[in-house]
């Protein structure tokens, strides 16, 4: 009989496209909800994309270029720590689909993956998809937003195959510590299980603070599964080119799981990856001294007008507690927000139950534009 799967009518019902379908209509809205850099992709990257078009129309190998797998190889040594061969990297079609090959390939029907909850929205229905079952582990403010291993280790049970960590966080724009990254490693080393560590956001860090690669630490290669993007470091998003870096027994499934879900990673976006990595650390640097900016004026600003918000150190997400300024759901203040003060921020649930209470900011928008927001909701709170 003709209908939709009972498969795909079982996926979450995300909010989202309602609350962009108004902004979309309304041109005077202000939005503090995008998941994407601001920024275009650098210069020199768009020209040296240009001038390779026509050297770009064929499939290139599932697993990617060796060239660009190469150069992936010596960034993850110098910034990650990670001792890779090309022969275990593989490039993907963004980051989304490193996340979908990695738990075809790892996840049995009705195999539990823990994720994080408030966590990005794509982990959930990604694990669905592979028959698995999501189990969330909460992230609370009380706790600074981190992971607690001690309720992880008691979420573990038989059927547990993998844990999802993703640091820096979105929603939460909080980074793990070494400390809680070993502890959550030892849990995985002890009841042998995988860890999908997504790293979209490595470069986006605050405060002198580091980021760390839970591949990197004592024993954990064969654990960890990585997942890498272009799309944030070097606002690359339209070009979906990421990076899987895959324990080594793991490498041949995650490249067949790839075949069948795209064949190749986009040709053009390959090369303008390799000419990425190449590139002046200061095309990077002067976006994140921009995100900083706005970051030290968002936080500060929301907390003098109760919207209460711990202090993000990664990525380009703030995450508002909501409690002191309505009883409203995260829903409803979203879309009062949204119709009212004009504002589209994301509301804490897209993330998850436990993000009930929570609405999210984004400061990948230009800072004249985060303080004109600022002043309307300031304004409809009063
Ligand atoms: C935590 C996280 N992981 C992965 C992705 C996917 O990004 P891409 O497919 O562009 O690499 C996103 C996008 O917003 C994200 O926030």
């Amino acid at each position: 009989m003709r209908g939709i799967s009972e498969r795909e009518k079982h996926l979450p019902n995300f909010t989202l496209p309602e609350l962009l379908r108004i902004m979309y209509e309304s041109k005077s809205i202000i939005s503090l909800s995008a998941g994407e850099p601001d920024f275009t992709t650098p210069r020199p990257l768009l020209r040296y994309g240009a001038s390779i078009i026509h050297k770009s129309t064929h499939y290139t190998p599932t697993q990617g270029l060796k060239e660009l797998r190469e150069a992936i190889c010596k960034k993850l040594k110098k910034e990650n720590k990670i001792n890779a061969i090309p022969e275990n990297v593989i490039v993907t079609t963004g980051s989304q689909e490193a996340i979908f090959a990695s738990l075809l390939t790892t996840t049995d029907p009705k195999d539990q993956v823990l994720i994080p909850n408030p966590g990005y929205l794509a982990y959930l229905p990604a694990i669905e998809l592979s028959d698995g079952k999501p189990i969330s582990y909460k992230l609370s403010e009380e706790n600074n937003f981190q992971p607690d291993p001690d309720q992880i280790k008691k979420l573990v049970n038989k059927k547990t195959k993998a844990i999802i960590v993703n640091s820096p966080s979105n929603p939460t724009g909080q980074i793990y510590s070494r400390k809680l990254l070993e502890e959550i490693a030892g849990i995985a080393r002890e009841k042998n299980l995988y860890i999908l560590s997504d790293e979209a956001y490595e470069r986006l860090i605050y405060d002198g603070e580091k980021h760390v690669s839970i591949a990197s630490l004592n024993g954990m290669k064969e654990y960890v599964i990585s997942l890498y993007t272009f799309s944030k470091s070097y606002a690359m998003c339209g070009f979906r080119v990421g990076y899987v870096v895959s324990p080594k027994n793991l490498s041949e499934s995650i490249i067949e799981s790839s075949h069948f879900l795209t064949i190749s990673p986009t040709h053009i976006s390959q090369l303008m990856a390799i000419k990425a990595l190449s590139l002046p650390n200061r095309y990077i640097n002067r976006m994140v001294r921009a995100y900083n900016r706005r970051r030290k004026y968002l936080v500060k600003r929301l907390n003098e007008i109760n919207l209460i918000t711990k202090e993000p150190k990664g990525a380009f997400y703030a995450f508002s507690n909501i409690k002191y300024v309505t009883k409203k759901s995260s829903y409803k203040f979203s879309q009062d927000l949204l119709k009212k003060a004009k504002v589209a921020v994301v509301p804490g649930t897209e993330f998850g139950e436990y993000g009930e209470g929570y609405i999210r900011f984004s400061y990948a928008t230009k800072l004249f534009l985060i303080k004109k927001a600022l002043e309307r909701i300031e304004k409809y709170l009063k």
